[in-house]
């Protein structure tokens, strides 16, 4: 109990003793019942009221929207059906399950541009109610948070990682430009992303990792244009069509973050999520939405000149936008 309920509830002790003989034994505890009672709901109380204007790790502030995370899926990310598909999948599926046996591990793998840090923006904004604002929301990238070839302290990043989840078991993290950090550095988060009760007393069952990299960007492009090439739709892609060349590109990527790391001999990742580069089509239509976001009337000429002036490879072919959906922004300033 904290010193100033202790206060309160002395004084009204005292007071209710003073009482004392005017009033029966019965009465007293009665006084005595009451004077408790109302300490314990004040501080439940002001928790509250405290946790209405402040964020806090409570449901008030986190619980997961699965209508949100479907909609925003359908109408903001575009030429993905499998990562919108397993996404939804799997963020549900680890929401709803009141007793996960371990963290949610997801690997978002494609070129830049082609919207995986959009679907992180996503999953957080269906599960947070301030979005990539939350405090319980971390975002680390590579370059930014670990510039330094060899000079990276573990320690440092295991002290964040434990302390966030400390204060809230609903903790979301996501490591972007996982091709560029140092192999080992994400080994050491290794031993929470795996099936432990808990660690030092504190559980990772119920935070989410996601891990975002451009390796596999060109194995998923092959593929894509093997389809194109038999005359086949990229709709009917499947996960395992890319699945094995992903993993094993991943794997054998010298540079990339994963490179030597046990994260995917010891299966610690859940989902490993692919992302198509994108053609005009696509372009057209992040140039839409965009449009839409700042609230001016989509217009489909001027979304189909951002589309036309992106650069487009394999070279003869010119079918992918080399940026995806990127510079869109950028470029929508420059012709309106
Ligand atoms: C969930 O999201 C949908 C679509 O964004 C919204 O209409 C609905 O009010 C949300 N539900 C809750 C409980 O916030």
């Amino acid at each position: 109990m904290q010193p100033k309920k202790q206060r309160v509830l002395l004084i009204l002790l005292i007071l209710s003793s003073s009482m004392a003989q005017m009033l029966d034994p019965s009465e007293i505890a009665l006084a005595v019942g009451m004077a408790v009672g109302a300490v314990g709901v004040t501080g439940i109380l002001s928790r509250s009221i405290f946790c209405y204007i402040k964020e806090c790790c409570s449901p008030v502030w986190i619980s997961f929207n699965r209508t949100r995370l479907e909609t925003d899926l359908d109408n903001r990310l575009f030429g993905q059906h499998i990562a919108s598909r397993i996404i939804l999948k799997a963020v549900n599926g680890f929401m709803s399950n009141p007793n996960p046996t371990k963290p949610l591990v997801l690997s978002l793998h494609g070129w830049t541009g082609t919207g995986k840090n959009l679907v992180s923006q996503l999953i957080a904004e269906s599960i947070y109610s301030k979005g990539m604002k939350s405090d319980f929301v971390h975002l680390y990238t590579s370059t930014f948070h670990f510039p330094h070839r060899h000079m990276f302290n573990i320690y440092q990043l295991q002290q964040w990682v434990s302390g966030y989840v400390t204060n809230c078991e609903h903790s979301l993290f996501i490591f972007d430009e996982m091709d560029k950090m140092q192999p080992g550095l994400i080994d050491s988060i290794k031993q929470y992303l795996e099936y432990y009760d808990n660690l030092d007393g504190v559980s990772y069952r119920k935070s989410i990792f996601i891990f975002l990299s451009n390796a596999g960007g060109d194995s998923i492009t092959k593929k894509a244009l093997e389809f194109r090439k038999a005359g086949k739709s990229r709709e009917t892609i499947t996960l395992k069509d890319l699945e094995q060349t992903l993993s094993l590109s991943v794997f054998n990527d010298q540079n990339g973050g994963f490179f030597h790391t046990s994260l995917i001999d010891k299966s610690l990742v859940d989902y490993f999520v692919p992302f198509l580069p994108l053609e005009k089509t696509h372009v057209v239509k992040c140039a839409m939405a965009e449009m839409k976001a700042r609230n001016l009337r989509p217009n489909h000429d001027v979304a189909d000149m951002v589309a036309r002036d992106m650069i487009y490879f394999p070279k003869h072919e010119g079918v992918f936008s080399s940026t995806g959906c990127k510079t869109v922004q950028h470029k929508l300033n420059f012709y309106r």
